[in-house]
C-alpha cells in the first residue's frame, strides 16, 4: 500500500496550542487555514467566538464544547472589566453560543454546564463568579484530554497486530483539545506496534481529513494513506482495512450515532465486507435524552461548500447549481461493532450498555 508519512519529526499538539483560554481572550489555532497555514485566532467578543465556531475555525464535537464553555467565561470577564454585569453577559453568551450549531451535543451541555453555574452562583461576588467560570472551563479542557487518553487505551486493545485502521473526517487532538478520540485510537495502537497504519478518508465537502488528520498524522510520525471518500469499498474489497474507527457528535440513548456526512456509508460498507465498525467518543457526546438517531438535528451547511471548489483554476459545477449539504449523517446502532467512551468498549445493546456507563 503507499503511503505518503512525510518523515517530518514528530512534534505533538499540545492542548494549549489547540485553544487557552488566557484573562479577556481565548487563542486558537485557526483549523480553516490548515495544513497551509498554522495560524492563531484571538478571540475577545461572544460574536467572535460564535464565527469561530459557526465557521469551524475551532471544530470537532468535545473542541466546541471547550470553546463554548470558555465563551461564556470570557463574556463574564470582559463584562467585569468593563464595569459591567458578569452574570448578565454570561447569560447572553451562553444563549448565542449553545445554538451555533446543533449536532454535536457537546456545544450545548458545556454551555448548559457554565449557565447553570451563572444561576447558582447569583448572590456570590462577582469576581468570584468570573474565576469559577474560567476554572471550569479550563477543567473541561484537561478532562476531555484525560477522556481521549482513557479512550485510546481502551481502544487500542481491539485493534490487531499491524491494523490498517481507516478513518474519517478528523478526531485528533484539534477536535478534541488534545490525545483525539478515533484518532486518539490509531495513535495509542500505533504506540503499541509501529506497523500499524492509517487509511484517512478525505471527507468532503470541507476536507477535514486531507487538510486536518493527514497533518496531524504528519506530527505524530504515524505513516497512513490519504484516499477519496469514494474509494473505501474498493480497499475493504482488497483486505487493505482491517477496522473502521470514527468519532461522533451525538450518541443517541439506544447507540445511534451521528458524525461527520459520510459515516453511513462507511459503516454499510464495512458491514458488507466484515470489517469491524468502531465509534469511539467521550461520554460528553452520549445524550441519553435524546432516544433515537432520528431524534437528532442535523446541520444543513452552505451550498457553496459543495460546489465553490475550483478544480485547474475552474469551478467544479455551475455557481448555482441546487445542492444538498447535511454536514452530518446518522449511523444505526447495528452497524456499531462497540461504542469506546473513557469507561471502556460498551457492546450492543447499547440502551443498556450506554446507560450504565
Ligand atoms: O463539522 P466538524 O468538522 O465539526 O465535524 C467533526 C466530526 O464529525 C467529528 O468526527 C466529531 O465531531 C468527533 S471529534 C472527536
Amino acid at each position: 500500500m503507499p503511503s505518503s508519512a512525510t518523515g517530518a519529526p514528530p512534534k505533538e499538539l499540545r492542548p494549549r496550542d489547540v485553544i487557552d483560554l488566557g484573562e479577556g481572550v481565548i487563542t486558537l489555532l485557526d483549523q480553516r487555514a490548515l495544513p497551509s497555514q498554522e495560524r492563531r485566532l484571538s478571540l475577545t467578543s461572544t460574536g467572535e467566538v460564535v464565527e469561530a465556531i459557526a465557521t469551524l475555525a475551532i471544530r470537532g464535537a468535545p473542541a466546541i464544547g471547550i470553546a463554548g464553555a470558555m465563551g461564556v467565561a470570557l463574556a463574564a470577564r470582559r463584562a467585569l472589566e468593563a464595569g459591567e454585569d458578569p452574570m448578565e453577559a454570561a447569560l447572553a453568551a451562553g444563549a448565542a453560543i449553545r445554538v451555533a450549531r446543533p449536532t454535536a451535543v457537546n456545544l450545548a451541555w458545556a454551555v448548559d454546564a457554565q449557565v447553570a453555574r451563572v444561576h447558582e452562583a447569583s448572590s456570590a461576588e462577582p469576581n468570584r463568579l468570573v474565576s469559577e467560570l474560567e476554572g471550569a472551563a479550563r477543567a473541561l479542557h484537561e478532562a476531555e484530554v484525560q477522556r481521549c487518553e482513557q479512550i485510546g487505551a481502551h481502544g487500542r486493545t481491539l485493534m490487531g497486530r499491524g491494523a490498517r485502521i481507516l478513518t474519517h473526517c478528523n478526531t485528533g487532538a484539534l477536535a478534541t483539545g488534545g490525545y483525539g478520540t478515533a484518532l486518539g485510537i490509531i495513535r495509542a495502537a500505533h504506540e503499541a506496534d509501529s506497523t500499524v497504519r492509517a487509511v484517512v478518508d478525505e471527507t468532503r465537502p470541507l476536507l477535514q481529513g486531507a487538510r486536518l488528520t493527514t497533518w496531524e498524522l504528519d506530527r505524530l510520525g504515524i505513516t497512513y494513506t490519504l484516499i477519496c471518500d469514494n474509494m473505501a469499498a474498493a480497499l475493504m474489497a482488497d483486505g487493505r482495512v482491517s477496522n473502521v474507527v470514527v468519532g461522533a457528535d451525538r450518541i443517541a440513548a439506544n447507540g445511534d450515532a451521528a458524525n461527520k456526512i459520510g459515516t453511513y456509508g462507511l459503516a454499510v460498507i464495512a458491514r458488507a465486507h466484515d470489517v469491524p465498525f468502531y465509534v469511539a467518543a467521550p461520554t460528553s457526546t452520549v445524550d441519553l435524552s435524546t432516544p433515537t438517531g432520528r431524534d437528532i438535528a442535523i446541520e444543513e451547511r452552505r451550498a457553496d461548500e459543495v460546489r465553490g471548489l475550483e478544480l485547474h483554476g475552474r469551478p467544479i459545477a455551475p455557481a448555482d447549481a441546487p445542492v444538498a449539504n447535511p454536514a452530518f449523517d446518522v449511523t444505526p446502532a447495528h452497524l456499531i461493532a462497540a461504542i469506546i467512551t473513557e469507561r471502556g468498549v460498551q457492546r450492543p445493546p447499547y440502551e443498556r450498555s450506554l446507560a450504565a456507563g
